[in-house]
């Protein structure tokens, strides 16, 4: 006789404290309470069981020319490691993604390489195709160098007045780097953050809040302060997101690895701010990693010339669910911010944990933190500003039904990719 489902996750620890069995079969979720007949049953017993997290800002690398920092292979194994099972990769690329060829080509190779769910952005600036990046698939526009980064020069007002106008007829979404970048010599994370101030990155959300066209839906990329969180809820209904080492990281407390691997844009604030963002933990709409690999080699360099950005797809959950065990923060606010509402805002299908949503899944241990050193990660980057710090890891990871990550190994399989609304195929990819 033909099992019910294929896999059953026995015993495991719901968020709702139900402890349930949960059959898994085509991908989905088919039942939740005792387990229906099945092929493989995994004993959860002890285990937390979670919907998959939803990180709406990593920057995966890979192509011709990034791989020697993180690649697809590397980066999903990353992602599902640390209990992320869809990853919204950022259009920085070399080169960027302007056009539909390109952000195909990028859609073949995730497919190929990754290991988790993927959706990808379409980049913007003045030469790029909007509209075929839609029909191409692009699930979000941005971010949008609305001030130059690594990887990313400043678009203009007017392109950006022009993209806003289409993005806001394709009823899509607009993601946006915001800062003011002043002249000066950036010697150190001190340095760095005067030359990137808080006051000017909420000055240019301001000024870029002023050409939102009616109806655009927006997005602020990783916000380093209240003032610019308290600025982004006065343009509602733009929404933001706010990034683990904005609240885990400052000048003053970066750990022990030189200054340059914590040098980021937006820059790591005085500790004050960084105390002040968790003060308002409960407005914060969103919280994503903005995973942006260097080696360690790049991030050791004089400290003007290392490339800004800090690897933390596989930490952002277990940072934070460490806060949920210590009680500093409630479960529910967590799922909130990296699940629920990452998804809302894409549009993208994701596990409730109730039968019929996808099995995109992660099962953490209920007590056991562990130190978090860079020699547990998967990153190819090889290094994390919060060695030494609590993590709860995941011990199995579930993507569409698929065990893709279990105690320590990896299943390779396909990417699933996630199209945007605009999705028109061709037949072609
Ligand atoms: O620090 C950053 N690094 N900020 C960005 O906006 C881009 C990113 C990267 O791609 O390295
Ligand atoms: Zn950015």
């Amino acid at each position: 006789m033909s099992s019910d489902a294929e896999c059953v996750l026995k015993g495991a620890l719901l968020p709702d404290g139900r402890v349930a069995d949960i059959s898994i079969g085509g991908g989905r979720i088919v039942h939740v309470g005792a387990a229906r007949r099945a092929d493989r049953t995994i004993d959860c017993t002890g285990l937390l069981c979670l919907p998959g997290a939803v990180d709406m800002h990593v920057h995966m690398r890979g192509g011709d020319k990034q791989g020697y920092k993180e690649d697809w292979v590397s980066g999903s194994q990353s992602a599902l490691a640390g209990g992320v099972t869809t990853v919204v990769d950022q259009p920085n690329t070399i080169p960027p993604l302007t056009g539909a060829e390109a952000f195909t080509g990028r859609v073949a190779e995730a497919t190929r390489d990754a290991c988790c769910r993927f959706g990808i952005n379409g980049y913007v600036s003045g030469d790029s195709d909007i509209t075929g990046l839609w029909e191409a698939g692009a699930l979000a526009f941005g971010e949008t160098f609305a001030a130059a980064s690594s990887y990313g020069s400043a678009i203009t007002t007017e392109e950006l007045e022009q993209a806003f106008s289409v993005i806001a007829g394709l009823g899509a979404l607009v993601t946006l780097h915001c800062e003011d970048v002043l002249p000066g010599d950036d010697t150190s994370l001190a340095a760095h953050a005067a030359l990137r101030p808080e006051a000017g990155e909420t000055a240019c959300m301001e000024m870029v809040a002023a050409r939102f066209p009616p109806g655009l839906s927006a997005h602020f990329c990783h916000l380093s302060s209240p003032l610019s969180a308290e600025s982004a809820m006065g343009t509602l209904p733009a929404t933001y997101e706010v990034m683990p080492h904005h609240l885990f990281l400052s000048i003053e407390e970066h750990g022990t690895a030189p200054e340059g691997c914590c040098k980021v844009n937006p820059p790591v604030r005085h500790e004050a701010t960084r105390k002040a963002l968790w003060e308002m933990w409960d407005a914060i709409p969103v919280i994503a990693s903005d995973h942006a690999p260097h080696t360690a080699e790049e991030k050791s360099q004089p400290f003007s010339e290392v490339p800004s950005g800090i690897p933390g797809v596989e930490t952002m959950v277990p940072l934070l669910l460490a806060e949920v065990y210590r009680g500093r923060i409630a479960l529910s606010s967590l799922l909130e911010k990296v699940v629920y509402t990452p998804a809302h805002l894409l549009g993208i299908p994701i596990s409730t944990l109730l039968p019929g949503t996808p099995a995109d899944l992660a099962l953490y241990p209920r007590q056991e933190t562990v130190k978090i050193t860079s020699d547990l990660l998967h990153s190819r980057a090889g290094w994390t500003p919060y060695e030494g710090m609590q993590g709860v890891f995941p011990y199995i990871t579930c993507v569409g039904g698929h065990l893709s990550y279990l105690r320590n190994e990896f299943s390779q399989t396909d990417g699933l990719w996630v199209p945007g609304r605009g999705y028109k195929c061709t037949g072609a990819e």
